[in-house]
């Protein structure tokens, strides 16, 4: 289990200084972090989103459901609501009861937000906009976007099978921070012409704090660490650069870190992606590369993600969106929404045993040669199943494949 609840951390509250035109962080305080303790029974909040959110999260719950019979534990599932479902309900895309049920909760499982009927609404009545609330409210800094590639998935790769085949990235986003939140941000008027703009703004607090998670996730996978940044042009990468370098070679002596400029990596991740262990980097480039990480294991459809914080509980999600395209006719895949309730298992609520339980009856299923339509190649072999059967498939699996469990 990776220990970063147990690691000292470094808080950074965000302080508004009088006069100044940004945000910056106020003085560092250091803080510890607290596992939730196993227990028999956890609250989790589900937040079903939009487009085929609730038809994941229906099957995901079938899943996780099984596995609690199997291993004597039980969940309290709540829903709320969060994207498009909480403007057309309550006018807001993250209302302050779904924020308030979701820091009750021991953990949250998250679907996917978005869709068209929004996507011209002004941006404070935007999905999206609820999302990033939730991630900044809840102190989700840290984003774990895992890219595995399954053995039984390889063809589904555009790549070809000896670039993918035993690929194993862990791509750590830093996820509260960057371009995405940085003030000033707008669009004015300057001589009678449209201008808009964001702010690239890190603190080294905030860079500190995500090196450490980063320093302690690749010290329990492969022991390499590659920080991505655009330093040869940006101050703010520059900065980046150098706290990652004095955190990991100051508290992670054993982890071997080098650097690359955000375009090479692009590059080398579809040149050769087996290079890559554990890739640290700031929020911008984190969502561009770990959309790329997810064609290497196949389909966006198969990648969890985890996001966590100095304390309180996680939210566990899918990468992908809502896809609305195919929103409502059972054709989605399940799957990584699935992983992600590993990852929680994981992360959260203490029973990584169950996690691998939950992540072999995935790979059992593939075994046994159904795929949803994203997965499907022609010639496979295999039967195309849709979202729900794909649900109770994962379910049956849970509840009797035969595994050396201690639970
Ligand atoms: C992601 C998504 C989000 C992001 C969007 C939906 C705001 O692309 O989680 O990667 O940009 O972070
Ligand atoms: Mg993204």
């Amino acid at each position: 289990m990776v220990s970063y609840r147990f690691l000292e951390f470094l808080t950074a509250s965000l302080l508004a200084s009088p006069g100044a035109a940004f945000v910056v962080p106020s003085s560092k305080q250091s803080s510890s972090l607290k596992a939730v303790a196993k227990k028999d029974s956890y609250a989790v909040t589900l937040l079903p989103g939009d487009g085929i959110g609730p038809e994941i999260t229906a099957a995901t719950k079938q899943v996780v459901q099984a596995l609690a019979t199997r291993c004597n534990f039980r969940i309290e599932w709540k829903e709320a609501l969060i994207g498009g479902a909480a403007i057309d309900a309550k006018n807001d895309p993250f209302p302050q009861e779904s924020l308030e049920q979701c820091l009750a909760s021991d953990s949250v499982l998250l679907a996917c937000i978005g869709g068209y009927k929004w996507d011209k609404n002004p941006r404070e009545l935007r999905p999206e906009t609820g999302l990033l609330k939730m991630r900044k409210e809840m102190g989700l800094f840290a984003n774990l976007r895992p890219a595995k590639v399954l053995p039984q998935l390889i063809d589904a790769s555009t790549l070809k099978r000896e670039i993918v085949e035993g690929v194993d990235v862990m791509v750590v986003r830093e996820l509260t921070g960057d371009v995405y939140f940085g003030t000033p941000k707008g669009i004015d008027i300057v001589n009678g012409q449209r201008v808009g703009y964001n702010n690239m703004i890190y603190s080294e607090s905030e860079i500190d704090r995500i090196a450490r998670v980063a320093g302690d996730v690749a010290s329990k996978r492969g022991g390499k660490l590659c920080s991505v940044d655009k330093a040869n042009v940006l101050d703010v990468s520059q900065l980046w650069r150098d706290v990652v370098t004095d955190v990991i070679t100051k508290d992670f002596p054993d982890v071997q870190l080098s650097h690359m400029y955000v375009d090479n990596a692009a590059m080398q991740l579809i040149r050769w992606p087996k290079q890559f262990d554990t890739i640290v980097c700031g929020n911008i480039f984190g969502d561009i590369l770990s959309d790329e990480a997810s064609m290497l294991v196949g389909s966006l459809g198969m990648l969890p993600s985890a996001s966590i914080g100095e304390s309180g509980p996680g939210v566990f999600e899918p990468c992908h969106g809502s896809a609305p395209d195919i929103a409502g006719q059972d054709k989605a895949n399940p799957l990584a929404m699935i992983l992600s309730a590993a990852m929680m298992l994981q992360y959260d609520l203490d029973r990584p045993e169950e996690a691998a339980l939950l992540e072999k009856a995935v790979e059992a299923a593939l075994d046994a040669g159904v795929r949803t339509p994203d997965l499907k190649q022609e010639n496979d072999g295999c039967k195309v199943v849709g979202c729900a059967e794909m649900g109770e498939i994962v379910a049956k699996l849970v509840a009797e494949i035969d595994v050396d469990i201690k639970v």
